[in-house]
């Protein structure tokens, strides 16, 4: 079996590199031989061994019948759009980590991959190395989810954990995670949520066999949590994570990408650095959980090649997988509940208790002229208006 590699970045050099050192295994499961015959990259690479197969053409792979199956880890979505798209089209099946490709377009890919008995798969796609596109699709058919919620970005749960554990501050954790492969080319699509969000995008269009449309999900980073607010999480005993969640109450569904204060009882508190996890929940299995390393390269490029030993098995076979191109509506969240945190200065106290149901107050020592509060459970639309009466200083969601 020959294949090709598309991209050879941090992903796609570990794949090169999972598949040379597990090469007997990889043959075993597959039940064939798998060689790299192509990667497709415009840059050169001197001295390094993939210039054997380095090739600067997409023509040269795609019109080579040799060829069965591709993997595209270039990221971004042109030109993988269409280079996956010919492929398919061609009866190549693909194998992919770039999650805003399949965000945008996974069900139109799909529906080709299905048309032409070939495959157009993406474990690697949400939470790097950990298996939940798959589990997705074969293990948890039998319920209806109620739930995902899941630290799906590693970089933004290493910079959290970093600010907590060491007290670094923001940018020196981001450069550390960018040093070690973690980070997208663009930092703010790891620090404003927007990989998140393509990640719960895909996650609920999957659950749900329909097209989520990522621009509707409201969508928040990490970009105002300071020090302080670290802090403050710690002393109410909690840790603040970006979560990316979708929810179906009463045939409506909810998605949504924000940070979060929890309380060590939560099952997501104690997941930390690079690491993401996944909280499923169905209506009769109850709660599932997946766990394990959410970016770098070896990681991601393990899901690939899985997927790449699926797509060598099941040569002629369209492995179903259920994504529609049938819009889902998403609910606004303005009806959601949830507590909040809230800082506002220590002259606004007065107001601030006559605008909100107080839970908690939290004091910190040198911030004597703040006034912080944890509220009960209240929805968002209620939580808005009453803050746009008030100068908050910050505010994040909670659960504690
Ligand atoms: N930048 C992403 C992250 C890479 O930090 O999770 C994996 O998708």
């Amino acid at each position: 079996m020959k294949i090709a590699v598309l991209g050879y970045g941090t992903v796609g050099s570990g794949v090169v590199e999972v598949v040379k050192r597990n090469y007997d295994n990889i043959a075993k499961r597959a039940r064939e031989v798998i060689d790299i015959k192509y990667v497709l990259d415009l840059r050169e690479f001197p001295g390094d061994p993939v210039m054997e197969v380095l090739v600067h053409d997409f023509g040269t792979i795609v019109n080579d019948p040799e060829v069965k199956v591709i993997v595209e880890v270039m990221g971004g979505v042109e030109p993988a759009y269409t280079f996956v798209k010919e492929a398919l089209l061609k009866g190549k099946s693909v194998c992919t980590s770039n999650k805003e490709l399949v965000a945008k377009h996974g069900a139109e890919l799909l529906e080709i991959a299905r048309q032409r008995n070939v495959n157009f798969l993406f474990e690697a796609s949400v939470g790097g190395g950990i298996p939940i596109i798959r589990p997705l699709n074969q293990s948890l058919t039998a319920d209806e989810i109620e739930e995902i919620t899941g630290i799906l970005n590693g970089t933004t749960n290493y910079i959290l954990s970093k600010m907590k554990d060491e007290g670094v501050d923001f940018e020196d954790a981001l450069k550390e995670a960018q040093e070690k492969g973690y980070a997208e080319k663009n930092p703010a699509a790891d620090i404003e949520g927007y990989d998140a969000c393509r990640k719960i995008a895909i996650l609920t269009s999957l659950a749900y066999g329909m097209q989520v449309q990522y621009e509707e999900i409201p969508t928040e980073g990490i970009t105002k949590i300071t020090a302080a607010d670290i802090r403050y999480a710690d002393a109410l005993g909690g840790s603040i994570k970006l979560f990316g969640t979708s929810k179906k109450v009463a045939d409506k569904v909810y998605a949504y990408v924000a940070p979060k204060i929890i309380g060590s009882k939560h099952p997501l508190y104690s997941v930390n650095g690079v690491f993401n996890a996944i909280l499923v929940r169905g209506n009769v299995l109850g709660d599932v959980m997946f766990y394990g390393s959410g970016a770098g390269k070896l990681p991601t490029a393990s899901a690939v090649v899985s997927d790449v030993i699926d797509a060598v098995k099941h040569q002629g076979v369209n492995i179903m997988q259920l994504w529609s191109n049938k819009k889902l509506e998403l609910e606004a969240t303005k009806t959601l509940k949830n507590q909040f945190f809230v800082r506002v200065p220590a002259t606004e106290r007065e107001k601030a208790e006559k605008l909100f149901e107080i839970a908690e107050l939290v004091t910190l020592g040198g911030l004597e002229e703040e006034f912080a509060f944890l509220t009960t459970a209240m929805k968002e639309e209620t939580f808005e208006e009453a803050a746009a009466q008030i100068c908050v200083i910050n505010s994040i969601r909670a659960e504690l």
